[in-house]
């Protein structure tokens, strides 16, 4: 198959999002293209999930739109969902069935074969380990394994675009690694995946590219790697019991310095010989010289402070 000459998986143009006076998101523009992994990164209310829900057609844009390969989510909502895999961020299993139920009434509405939707639904059980739960009922599931569910049901039908709002939230250290393993084998076949998270980690490892909201709008999109080297750079010095002779001498090298809670957090322009420096003039100050990540980068560009 040449992707290549195809449009992208998702096209998103302008698309904004007004609850009565407040505008959850903003004229927000992006590409997805066909087989990358984009995760979506932002802090609590920046317009995540609202932006995910009006590519899934579960809400309809203010202004502006998105297309799902070259349907538009407004004129063409039955063809996209047929295409499209979807993990909603909150549980809207079906109480009133058991397991393997959720998934076969689900599977129906894309009018595929029973024993078809029968044996990918028991090969999905298996593979989120929840196959000796078939016919308990959605009561009887922790947290996690209802994320699990959700997660199966968003593959029932071999979507060729996946949208996940926060999959592996709550999951154990397990599943979210046969999680991310399972996203990176459909990646592997050209299927297109959206993610939210709030895991940096996840983002790092999973995704080819992010992009960071906040406010309803995209502050910056690229590779994890780079927005790491490009925003903060390679090395980040945290410290604490320290003097003011500690803080003015990282006050007098080039870099940012906060401090945060009797903290510091230095990101130094050029790292490389820090730790010789320390140990040669601070032999005794508490600290920890690590490599910068995506979270460094999210905290320099939202801030600290907590959101409502
Ligand atoms: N149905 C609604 N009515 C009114 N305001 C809403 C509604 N849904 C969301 N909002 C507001 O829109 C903004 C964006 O919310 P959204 O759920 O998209 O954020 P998010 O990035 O998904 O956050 P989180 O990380 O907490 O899931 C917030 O200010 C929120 O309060
Ligand atoms: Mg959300």
């Amino acid at each position: 198959m040449d992707s290549a000459r195809k449009g992208p998986a998702i096209t998103a143009r302008e698309l904004t999002k007004r609850y009565g006076d407040v505008e959850a998101v903003r004229g927000v523009s992006f590409e997805v293209a066909r087989g990358e992994i984009v995760g979506f990164l932002g802090p609590n209310g920046a317009g995540k999930t609202t932006t995910v829900r009006m590519l899934t057609c579960f809400l309809p844009p203010t202004s502006g739109t998105a297309w799902i390969h070259d349907l538009d989510v407004r004129e063409r909502p039955r063809d996209v969902k047929r295409i499209l895999g979807v993990c909603p961020q909150e549980d809207n299993l079906d109480p009133d069935f058991h397991v393997l139920k959720n998934l076969l009434v689900y599977g129906r509405y894309f009018g595929l074969p029973r024993r078809v939707v029968r044996d990918r639904a028991l090969e999905l059980l298996a593979f989120v380990a929840l196959s000796d739960k078939a016919h308990a009922p959605i009561m009887a599931l922790s947290g996690g394994m209802k994320r699990r569910l959700i997660l199966a049901r968003a593959l029932l039908n071999e979507p060729r675009v996946l949208i996940l709002d926060e999959p592996t939230t709550g999951l154990d250290p397990q599943a979210r690694h046969a999680i991310w393993d399972r996203v990176r084998g459909l990646r592997a076949h050209g299927t297109t995946v959206l993610l939210t998270t709030h895991y940096m980690e996840e983002a790092s490892q999973l995704c080819d590219r992010v992009v960071i909201m906040d406010g309803g709008t995209i502050l910056l999109e690229g590779t994890p790697q780079e927005l790491v080297e490009r925003e903060v750079g390679r090395t980040v010095v945290e410290a604490w019991n320290y003097g003011e002779d500690f803080l003015n001498f990282l006050r007098a090298l080039p870099g940012r310095l906060e401090e945060l809670g009797g903290r510091l957090y230095f990101y130094p322009q050029e790292g490389d010989h820090i730790e010789r420096t320390f140990d040669q003039r601070f032999p005794q100050q508490d600290r920890l010289i690590r490599r910068a990540t995506l979270e460094d980068v999210f905290l320099k560009l939202t801030g600290r402070a907590l959101r409502d």
